[in-house]
């Protein structure tokens, strides 16, 4: 890995991110959605200070873990919400 970047692994596939960054800004960047609503839709980080819960993801094996407030570190898999 280049310097300054960790390793996720997201949804199944494997992506370079910004270390430093939230688990809720590499999963905008990679367009995938953190969870999935009852009704279906597809829902991304809202406010990004840990108020609204839009951004809850599955995250090394936790589930509802608010991902805007949460930092990637190497090896970490993350899954959307279902
Ligand atoms: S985006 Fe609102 S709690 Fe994470």
């Amino acid at each position: 890995m280049p310097d300054g970047t960790v390793m996720i692994f997201l949804n199944g596939g494997s992506v370079a991110v910004a270390a430093g960054s939230t688990v809720a800004a590499a999963m905008l960047n990679a367009g995938q959605p953190c969870r999935i609503s009852v009704t279906g839709e597809a829902r991304t980080a809202l406010c990004g200070m840990g108020i609204c819960f839009e951004c809850r993801a599955l995250i090394d094996g936790r589930a509802h873990r608010r991902s805007c407030q949460v930092v990637v570190r190497d090896g970490m898999i993350v899954e959307t919400q279902r």
